[in-house]
């Protein structure tokens, strides 16, 4: 849905909502939202949803969420509280949470630096509130997860896009340290990487601390994909490398971690001081997150280790199938090793059409959503990726390989 700009009058020709005035008056609405349009991937799950197709647009897998967990939950709901938890958090939850983190990445935490939150979204919502000022600029790295710019001009601060490059998406020192400026107060950093499908190296993760270290930034590090590392991959967490635990909010979902996108359960971790601003800006945003659910991530996360290797040996077999399923159909698909993302290189595999157009004629004539690349940047995006969920059952990706196939006769 596009929303037209709002006129400078607030008088409007048209009546309002159920009046018969013909000279309605316009209410006064915030400017950034009014031209704002929804999201990608809603507009694409919605254009999936009425043209039948196979949606490999909006990310979520349609398979193997553990059992034991919803299990759990449907326990909690019946003989649990059903009233507000605390803002912060159930305790048993912010306990596993940072023993989670003891285990998995060496972090040195405890429930007081952990703030539950309905989902990652709006823990980034609530640690650009809690961290910039308005006038402070903020670097993201693009493309970038959609609801980085909007989060960070709503807290007053101006985006300044760094652009990693396909097909490598490497971050290189130059140019990272050439966006700070004199306003830089922070990163909104993300790694794993959606949508490049790609976990940075050790030596990429030294150049974003070190850039933090050297201008004093604070970086909020979206580590939702964490445990999304495939390839015998090894994910270290930005907030353990040297004097990094004290400047960095890190951001997790049980979401991701459980399979379970719908559930909408995130955190912040992040030193007590920092952890506690951060609770003060969430409990004006949502409050609190449902008790049950929070039940039963703190059941998965204390015992649900099992299931994480299993997960990424699935996720794995589930990229493989769908990069080849495409290249044999004549698509060039970049590597991807981490997130259940991929995307495809139109202009390698002979399509002339940009990554908007081609998704929005993918999906009506050929019967699969996927989402273009230039969603993610504002400064000279890329136009000629697109970027498939592969978190699917066989089925689904052997349909949705089925109609990309359908689609490259029609569009090359
Ligand atoms: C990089 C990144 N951050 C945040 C989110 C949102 O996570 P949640 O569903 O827990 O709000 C996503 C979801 O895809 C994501 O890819």
């Amino acid at each position: 849905m596009s929303v037209k700009p709002p006129t400078h009058s607030r008088q409007a020709a048209a009546p309002a909502m159920g009046g018969n005035s013909r000279t309605a008056v316009r209410p006064r609405l915030n400017p950034l939202y009014e031209q704002m349009q929804t999201s990608v991937f809603e507009r694409m799950s919605g254009l999936a949803a009425k043209h039948g197709a196979v949606n490999l647009g909006q990310g979520f897998p349609d398979f193997g969420w553990p059992e034991e967990i919803l299990e759990a939950a449907a326990g909690a709901l019946t003989e649990g509280s059903n009233q507000y938890p605390p803002s912060r958090g159930l305790p048993p939850l912010r306990e596993a949470i940072a023993a989670h983190y003891n285990r998995h990445q060496q972090l040195d935490v405890a429930a007081a630096h952990v703030c539950v939150t309905s989902g990652a979204t709006e823990a980034v919502g609530a640690a650009i509130l809690a961290t910039v000022r308005p006038g402070d600029e903020v670097i993201i790295l693009t493309p970038a997860y959609d609801c980085y710019a909007p989060m960070i001009r709503r807290a007053g601060g101006t985006v300044r896009e760094v652009a990693l490059r396909p097909p490598r998406w490497r971050i290189d020192r130059e140019p990272l340290e050439a966006a700070v400026g004199p306003k830089t107060s922070a990163i909104l950093f993300n790694n794993p990487h959606n949508p490049a499908g790609r976990l940075f190296t050790r030596d990429e993760l030294d150049v974003v601390a070190a850039v933090a270290r050297e201008h004093d930034l604070t970086v909020i590090s979206d580590e939702v994909w964490e445990h999304i590392v495939l390839d015998e991959q090894h994910f270290v967490s930005l907030a353990s490398l040297p004097e990094m635990a004290q400047r960095t909010i890190k951001i997790g979902s049980a979401g991701k971690i459980f399979s379970l996108t719908g559930w909408k359960v995130g955190w912040m971790v992040a030193a007590p001081e920092m952890a506690g601003v951060a609770a003060r800006a969430h409990q004006f945003l949502t409050f609190s997150t449902a008790p049950n659910l929070q039940s039963a991530v703190a059941y998965g996360l204390d015992e649900g280790d099992a299931w994480i290797e299993p997960m990424k040996q699935r996720f794995a077999r589930a990229r493989d199938r769908m990069t080849q399923g495409l290249r044999d159909a004549g698509f060039a698909v970049l590597d991807a090793a981490s997130t259940y993302f991929l995307c495809v290189d139109l202009a390698q595999s002979g399509i002339g059409l940009d990554d908007e157009s081609f998704a929005a004629a993918a999906v009506e004539r050929a019967g699969v959503a996927v989402v273009p690349l230039s969603a993610f940047a504002e400064a000279d995006p890329p136009r000629h990726l697109v970027r498939l969920c592969f978190g699917k059952k066989d089925e689904t990706i052997d349909a949705g390989v089925a109609a990309m196939a359908k689609a490259k006769k029609l569009f090359e």
